[in-house]
């Protein structure tokens, strides 16, 4: 934490290249809002940490309070003063130098800003060396000095031609953006005032503006839905990477979406096209291929393949086969191989659901819980009629429809008697 660093991140823009009636900043890679992300590391950085909002700023303002206490909003004027400089005109920081973030780079991380921090010129700026600079501002550079920014839509023939661009991450002293921002104009092709303006002017002045060559892996800026897609695989696959490094088997992992919250634990394993989401926590366990595991904890346990884990279970030392959909449930020692509904229950150690079996839960108006004790055997095809309590020790005859208690050591079947009809088939169809 540096105690003399404020921290502006940028989030008031519109996104227009988003074409989505959602802010741009609250569009979401791996789980959360990008804003988000480059939230939590200002955060890391600095105890002054202001956000610029304006479009949809109730949305974002909201979005933010759920993971931050302590944010500045600066409410922008979009209206007289639109664009990245405008954005700066009510900001005052608390310290002598500022540190300048977009909400929509959610990837950079708080190793990757040190150049900034370290910095002693009056101006950093981020370049980065593009094949494709498409989007970005470039930089015009004379004699190895920053001369200006042009912004695309402003740029001659030549100056388009030009795959140094600026990465929008600028460390500036409080006392230039004094200077120059009350300067900026909006002459130009989108009639807005340009943070990048400030460096021209700046250089006019002789002043310091020292470029810092960045990664596009960390610098990139989302600005369509392409580009989200994008930002989302290097997201992904930092976190793959972290996980692997740390233990954990990923087969394929290009297939594989983990959240940014998910946490591992042990030796655990995780097949080809698993997506595991929320605060979810996996301790020794095997997710196997095409499974589902939402905001839950499993524990000694294997998954799958095709189950799907919704928020809020609790799995220890079980298994879980394929086509099997867990919700709100506890499940402690237990087997559920295959194609069963479990929900809003708590089944203890020992108990098999056979095939096929369904907690209805659920009367069209109120949920209910079921739960299911010790070494209960529940035969195939069994539907159990929440609310219900099975005490420990009892049997559950295959295809039973079962709607009251069952108490310990007794055996439940409810299901018509089946009678044969000798013959009934030849006269039926008057075969012989
Ligand atoms: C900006 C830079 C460009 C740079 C690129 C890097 C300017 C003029 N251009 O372009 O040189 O290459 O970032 O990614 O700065 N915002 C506001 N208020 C506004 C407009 C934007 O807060 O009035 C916020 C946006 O929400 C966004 C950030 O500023 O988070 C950047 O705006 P955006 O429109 O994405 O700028 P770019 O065109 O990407
Ligand atoms: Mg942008």
């Amino acid at each position: 934490m540096d105690k003399n660093l404020s921290i502006v991140i940028l989030a008031a823009g519109k996104g227009s290249r988003m074409h989505s009636s959602k802010a741009k900043v609250l569009h979401s890679i791996s789980g959360k809002a990008m804003l988000y992300h480059i939230t939590k590391t200002a955060k890391e950085l600095s105890d002054d940490v202001s956000i610029v909002v304006a479009h949809q700023a109730l949305s974002v303002k909201d979005e933010m309070a759920k993971y931050f206490s302590d944010i500045n909003f600066i409410d922008q004027d979009l209206q007289n003063y639109p664009g990245t400089g405008g954005a700066l005109k009510n900001y005052t920081p608390k310290y002598k130098k500022v540190l300048v973030l977009n909400g929509d780079m959610p990837l950079i991380s708080k190793d990757a800003l040190a150049g900034f921090l370290d910095s002693k010129s009056d101006i950093a700026m981020s370049v980065l060396e593009l094949n494709d600079a498409s989007g970005y501002g470039r930089v015009v550079i004379k004699d190895g000095e920053v001369l200006k920014i042009v912004e695309q839509k402003d740029a001659t023939k030549d100056e388009l031609d030009i795959k140094t661009v600026n990465g929008g991450v600028y460390m500036f002293s409080s006392n230039v953006l004094d200077s120059y921002i009350p300067k900026l104009t909006n002459n130009n092709a989108q009639g807005e005032y340009y943070l990048t303006d400030v460096i021209e002017l700046a250089k006019k002045d002789s002043l310091k503006i020292e470029p810092i060559l960045v990664d596009e892996h960390e610098f990139k800026g989302v600005n369509s839905k392409l580009d989200l897609a994008q930002a989302e695989v290097i997201m992904q696959d930092k976190i793959k990477v972290k996980w692997m490094e740390n233990g954990v088997v990923m087969q394929l992992p290009s297939t594989i979406y983990i959240e940014d919250s998910v946490v591992f634990e042990g030796e655990c394993v995780v097949e080809n096209g698993v997506k595991i989401t929320g605060d979810s926590k996996i301790i020794n366990s095997h997710i196997k291929s095409h499974s589902v595991v939402e905001d839950s904890l499993i524990e000694n346990s294997d998954i799958g393949p095709l189950a799907h884990i919704r928020p809020s279970c609790s799995i220890k030392d079980t298994h879980i086969g394929n086509f099997v959909e867990v919700k709100k449930s506890s499940l402690n020692g237990v087997k559920a191989g295959h194609l069963s509904y479990l929900g809003d229950s708590t089944i203890e150690r020992g108990t098999n659901i056979g095939a096929g079996v369904i907690t209805c839960n659920y009367d069209g108006v109120k949920k209910y819980q079921t739960h299911i004790g010790k070494d209960v055997f529940v035969g195939s095809d069994t539907q159990l009629v929440a609310p219900l309590k099975i005490e420990d020790n009892v049997l559950i005859a295959a295809g039973s429809t079962i709607t009251k208690d069952i108490k310990t050591g007794s055996l439940a079947i409810s299901r018509t008697k089946q009678s044969n009809k000798d013959g009934f088939f030849y006269k039926f169809f008057g075969k012989k």
